[in-house]
């Protein structure tokens, strides 16, 4: 072992298990590039205002979870904590916007840091797949995204999952609600720092998972009567959309969501097999982000998808991801001459797109043969000085141990064919 350990809080991905990260990953990725998002990928880091005024002075990610420092030029940089405002401030500095196809649609992948206390599923280096549709509003945009996320996950063969749905209002009916909470949660008994949330984040208190605030939650308004009309038929359509394509989903009227910047759509995926931190992914709508990072107003809607939740998930429903075998042939040489005429076959057989390794460092035939079973390759290419004689090598089917000798310039499309 050596003197350091991964920092608390983090994991590294090892093989054979990273390969589920990266299955995941694309089964998560495949359904947007299906339908017009485009990949962007922006800096680890970012000026720490963007995410203070984007994502919000008062959340937990921002007062408390950020990696925010101070560069040798004096800069205030954060690790990002999200993806969401890091990927607009791209797409507003890009001009994507005026380019006069709205919405610009962009998918994303990536690491995000927050500085929370570990658990199960909960770290402080994590990995996401998201998209955010920029610059439109539109039901059938935000319908679009829970419908590409619940196609991803079904792909992945979950079924445990369900989605939450709730609509936050707008500039117009939520300020109207948010005073009508404040006026209740004045009134309730909660601890100094709950009260002081009242005040700066009302909304968040419904969030509050503790038995003490959820009992004096009971009678609380609901954001529900209060939306106005726009808001209403807004979400009434998106429901209906998702109907239409037999997404189901659950109203959810406390889902308020950890980032100040959404406005009505916000969703949750949820998995019942995680325990605490059940939030596989999230999202939802944020028409005033661009406005609070000093853009224009591009009213817009996205999700992110956690990728080690998403991996807990598919353990917890035991599935296992059928991956594709990452070698093919595996080379097993015996001496040296041996050695070089494999090596070059191994090029080939590697230029040709044939997934394939080779033993190095001049084992013997008992452990050579044994790297070839653990690469899980399909067949085995042997040859020694009697073989390379008579101009072939052995070709060796690894699971039913037949072995054949196949001339050496034949050797490609004979692997070509039994791979077939
Ligand atoms: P979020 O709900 O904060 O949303 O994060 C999305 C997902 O990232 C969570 O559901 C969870 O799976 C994963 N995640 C978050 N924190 C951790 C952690 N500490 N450890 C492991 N996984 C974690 C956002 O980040 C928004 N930017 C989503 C969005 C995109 N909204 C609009 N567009």
């Amino acid at each position: 072992m050596s003197t350091f350990q991964a920092p608390k809080g983090t994991y590294d991905l090892i093989p054979p298990e990273s390969a589920k990260y990266l299955a995941v990953r694309e089964a998560i990725a495949a359904p947007l590039k299906n339908s017009g998002y485009g990949y962007i990928e922006t800096p680890g880091f970012e000026n720490v205002e963007l995410f203070s005024r984007g994502v919000g002075e008062s959340t937990d990610i921002v007062s408390k979870e950020m990696y925010a420092f101070e560069t040798k030029g004096g800069t205030k940089l954060a690790l990002r904590p999200e993806g969401t405002a890091s990927v607009l401030r791209a797409a507003l500095q890009a001009n994507l916007h005026k380019l006069g196809n709205l919405p610009v649609k962009l998918w994303y992948s990536g690491s995000y840091y927050r500085y929370e206390r570990p658990q199960k599923g909960r770290y402080r280096h994590f990995s996401q797949v998201g998209a955010e549709a920029i610059g439109t509003e539109d039901p059938a945009l935000d319908a679009e995204l829970i419908i590409l996320a619940d196609q991803a996950y079904r792909t992945l063969g979950l079924s445990q999952f369900r989605i939450l749905l709730n609509s936050l209002g707008d500039k117009e009916c939520r300020p109207v609600y948010r005073d009508a909470l404040q006026g209740f949660l004045r009134g309730l008994e909660l601890d100094e720092d709950t009260r002081r949330r009242v005040e700066i984040n009302p909304l968040r208190v419904l969030d509050d998972k503790r038995a003490v605030v959820q009992k004096q939650l009971v009678g609380a308004p609901l954001l529900r009567d209060y939306l106005c009309d726009a808001c209403k038929a807004y979400h009434e359509e998106v429901r209906e959309l998702l109907t239409a394509a037999g997404v189901a989903y659950q109203d959810d009227e406390k889902l308020v969501r950890g980032l100040d910047y959404y406005t009505r759509t916000t969703f949750e995926f949820v998995h019942d097999g995680l325990g605490s931190q059940s939030a596989v992914g999230g999202g939802g709508r944020y028409d005033g982000l661009s406005e609070m990072i000093g853009g224009p107003a591009l009213p817009s809607v996205g999700w992110a998808l956690g990728v080690d939740r998403t991996v807990l998930a598919l353990e917890a429903e035991g599935i296992e991801l059928e991956l594709p075998a990452t070698t093919s042939v595996f080379a097993v040489p015996l001496g040296e001459e041996a050695r070089r005429v494999l090596f070059g076959l191994v090029t080939e057989l590697r230029r040709a797109g044939v997934a394939t390794d080779f033993s190095y460092g001049g084992k013997g035939l008992k452990g050579a043969m044994k790297s070839a079973n653990r690469s899980g390759a399909r067949y085995a290419l042997v040859a020694g000085e009697r073989d390379l004689a008579e101009g072939v090598v052995q070709l060796k089917d690894m699971q039913s141990g037949e072995q054949s000798p196949v001339a050496l310039d034949a050797v490609l499309d004979a692997v070509r064919e039994r791979l077939a």
